[in-house]
């Protein structure tokens, strides 16, 4: 156990990662009667999150996001309900910006003046923002030429100090995890645990927005494999609560050539075989070496759950069924909980009257040349109304 008031990242003795627990006495249905009437929100469950001075949140307002009931995906799939938690809609457009509100405020009660990040993207583009908003340096290191354009120019319009590293994600953590033990400089990717406080309110707004249900299965994409664990760990708080009685299934799914975790547990492999070189069009899941895989896995198997491995065309055909049938645009990684439901329904591991929660973690509009690169550019026309006419009966 290690104070509050230490800045660590992983346990002294055997090199694992830390998790933020909470007094015995906070764990009660009681706690949860303060959230009522708060708006749904990453703040509406303070109580439960690990900050001391709530004076000094720094918030752009992330959380709330929409749990859309998917009916025209569900009958398409033949599924009874489906719904998809469109984590899009965070301030800078992914699940990070939970994590990011708790972390940075968490930086402001330390008294740190700088904050960094390795990332694929949404990391560097989340963190860059909340730095901004609460006037702290930020440098953020980014896989040489492998960050969507539309994530590269948040970070630099944020003012973060943005450096290409010669090399993939991990090589990037690597160096930055290695900076920040020596430098006065507080790490932001998900080894910290107080990030993923913020992102295990995905569970706790799943419960609020269902109404007190629980989903049968949970779909997260995977990469580095924090958003999967803290979700679990949501669920399983409101189950020591005694708010829940039942848990969901936690799937994770990865992409075919970056699936260390899925190999893992579809192989029945005895130990994880990181991939050295990731390849993914869904460059924010391009992750060989996922530094949360104990606790995923965890999560998967304490949950009786599974996981799966999607190829990129699959991720590409659920983006464009997702936004063609339900008006939901996410990015690649986005889609690959919906590619994930998609290969369960054809296995036949979901059945047909499940509550099923796909988790779509990231913007569409992050990532526009993946989209524009498979249609043909639109019809040109004259100012003409009957040659438009003309056009549309045709
Ligand atoms: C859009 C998107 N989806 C999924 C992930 C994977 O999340 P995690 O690294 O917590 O597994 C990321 C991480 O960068 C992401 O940006």
């Amino acid at each position: 156990m290690y104070s509050p008031s230490e800045v660590i990242y992983r346990c002294r003795r055997c090199g694992d990662l830390l998790s933020v627990e909470y007094d015995a006495d906070l764990m009660r249905p009681e706690t949860a009667k303060k959230w009522r009437g708060r708006s749904l929100s990453v703040w509406r469950y303070a109580e439960l999150l690990p900050i001391s001075d709530r004076s000094k949140i720094v918030s752009l307002g992330e959380g709330g996001t929409s749990l859309n009931r998917c009916s025209r995906l569900g009958s398409e799939l033949g599924l009874k309900e489906v719904y998809v938690k469109n984590e899009g809609e965070n301030p800078t457009g992914s699940f990070k910006d939970r994590g990011m509100t708790v972390g940075v405020t968490r930086a402001l009660e330390l008294g740190i003046k700088i904050v960094a990040c390795a990332s694929t993207g949404n990391t560097s583009a989340s963190l860059a923002a909340y730095a901004a908003r609460a006037g702290l340096e930020c440098v953020v290191l980014i896989p040489s030429g492998k960050v969507a354009l539309g994530k590269l120019i948040q970070a630099m319009i944020y003012g973060a100090r943005v450096i290409q590293v010669k090399g993939n994600f991990d090589d990037a953590l690597k160096i930055v995890e290695e900076l920040c033990l020596t430098q006065p400089i507080y790490l932001l990717n998900s080894i910290n645990p107080y990030r993923l406080e913020g992102q295990k309110t995905i569970a706790f707004e799943i419960w609020d927005q269902l109404d007190g249900r629980v989903p049968d299965e949970v779909i997260v994409p995977v990469g580095n494999a924090g958003n999967i664990s803290a979700i679990w760990k949501g669920f399983r708080e409101l189950y020591s609560m005694g708010l829940i009685d039942k848990l969901p299934r936690m799937i994770g799914i990865q992409a075919e050539g970056a699936a260390p975790i899925a190999n893992l547990i579809k192989m029945g492999l005895k130990e994880i075989e990181f991939v050295e070189n990731p390849e993914t069009i869904a460059t924010a899941i391009r992750i060989g070496s996922p530094v949360n895989w104990k606790r995923a896995v965890g999560a998967i198997k304490d949950s009786n759950g599974f996981a799966e491995t999607i190829s990129d065309e699959e991720i590409l055909k659920a983006q464009r069924l997702l936004a063609s049938y339900e008006g939901i645009f996410v990015e690649p990684a986005g889609a690959a909980s919906i590619a994930g439901l998609i290969k369960l329904v054809k296995n036949g591991l979901v059945r047909q009257d499940d509550l099923i929660v796909c988790i779509a973690t990231g913007h569409g509009l992050k990532d526009p040349d993946i989209v524009l690169r498979q249609f043909p550019k639109p019809v040109e026309v004259e100012a003409d109304v009957n040659t438009l006419m003309k056009l549309l009966s045709s």
